[in-house]
């Protein structure tokens, strides 16, 4: 097991550290930035099918959710498709409205998961065109779906999902480029744009991967906090609820996650001088907006960990801690914005002598119900 770790105290660490390497697998041979082109076999020979969709929708579970999130705000932005995003076992049960005009994603790593499972079987009696992003090459679900792309990101060991997130996020935001390019709704600038930096995204997650000891340090502050809230708008929106199930499926520490604004609606009540906020506050995407909030949390003594660009003054002036991230575009941010959250709570739950990569009443594939 010590070689399987490679060097690392945990897998959970591990697999953390191999996103630079693993969003690598993912796109090559599907991104060719300098060429303008984009391509996966199982959106190639389905493309017709897939843009003439009334609606997409998407389902999963856990961290999968949470991809699919994101993979709503950048498929409608960049394709203006509409994106409904369910979760699998709400999805089975409700008699959904769903029509031969829809096409289903349903995103798991294992490609096990149970309610992902019967959802798809759902849509397709329904005659719905589903298409999986599974990371499990050959699993029940990757068997299942009419087609799909494979997240490459190799064998996740960890219960606690952070490569396979980033992938996921990877291949639907491929997808979503892909489908752009056809419908004509990027311009050819952004489009090159988005590829680009796309391409070089692994570089700056590594560059990420060096709040390492920043995360550690904050990390020995707040470990015994019994609350933890997590906010943040728009892309990276999901990256709080993602931040949130990351802290509480490994410390055991109640953690929430919620989109900025909606603060003011509820947990705002629970933020004293005793409370640790951890708000993802990057330059691009309703920064003006997010540093209100961080005042407003600030005039109730809450204390601020923020998650800002490199080079940022204004939210440094108003946090108690800052963690500096590379700069990339807003739809981009949350493959970057999600590594010092994934590390944050990876030293706490150390720290607080928890079993990392095999949390209490949790298993890493739920084949049951
Ligand atoms: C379990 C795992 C999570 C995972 C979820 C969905 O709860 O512990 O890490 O996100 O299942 O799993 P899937 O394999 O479908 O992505």
């Amino acid at each position: 097991e010590q070689i399987e770790k490679g060097g690392y105290d945990h897998f959970m660490l591990k697999e953390i550290y191999e996103q630079p390497s693993v969003i690598k697998d993912t796109y090559r041979g599907r991104l060719h930035a300098n060429e303008g082109i984009i391509q996966m076999a199982g959106v190639e020979d389905n493309l017709e099918r897939i843009l003439n969709a009334d609606r997409i929708i998407i389902v999963a579970c856990g961290t999968s959710w949470h991809a699919g999130l994101v993979a709503e705000y950048v498929i409608e932005e960049f394709t203006r498709i509409p994106v409904e995003v369910e979760y699998a076992s709400e999805f089975r049960y409700r008699n959904p409205i769903i029509s031969n005009k829809d096409v289903v994603i349903a995103i798991s790593q294992s490609g096990e998961t149970a309610d992902t499972m019967a959802a798809i079987k759902l849509a397709k009696e329904h005659g719905a065109f589903v298409f999986g992003v599974c990371n499990v090459v050959g699993s029940s679900i990757s068997r299942e779906t009419h087609a799909g792309a494979y997240t490459h990101a190799g064998p996740e060991i960890g219960v606690a999902s952070t490569k396979a997130f980033t992938t996921q996020i990877t291949v639907l935001t491929m997808i979503a480029l892909r489908l752009a390019k056809a419908k004509g709704t990027l311009s050819h600038s952004d489009f090159q744009m988005y590829l680009q930096e796309l391409e070089i995204i692994p570089e700056k997650v590594k560059e990420a991967l060096e709040t390492n000891d920043k995360a550690k340090e904050i990390a020995a502050v707040f470990k015994d906090a019994p609350n933890c809230l997590y906010l943040g708008r728009g892309y990276n929106f999901p990256v709080a609820l993602e931040g949130a199930l990351k802290l509480k499926e490994i410390s055991y520490i109640h953690a929430e996650g919620y989109p900025a604004a909606e603060m003011k609606h509820g947990p705002i009540a629970l933020i004293d001088e005793q409370m640790p906020v951890i708000v993802i506050a990057p330059k691009q995407g309703h920064y003006d907006k997010i540093v209100s909030n961080i005042q407003e949390i600030k005039s109730r003594s809450g204390k601020i960990i923020a998650v800002v660009t490199k080079g940022d003054t204004q939210v440094r002036d108003l946090a108690d801690y800052v963690i500096e991230i590379p700069e990339t575009s807003d739809a981009l941010s949350p493959l970057i914005t999600t590594i010092p959250l994934q590390l944050l709570s990876y030293h706490i739950a150390v720290m607080r002598g928890c079993n990392v990569d095999q949390p209490r009443n949790l298993a890493k594939s739920v084949t049951v119900e």
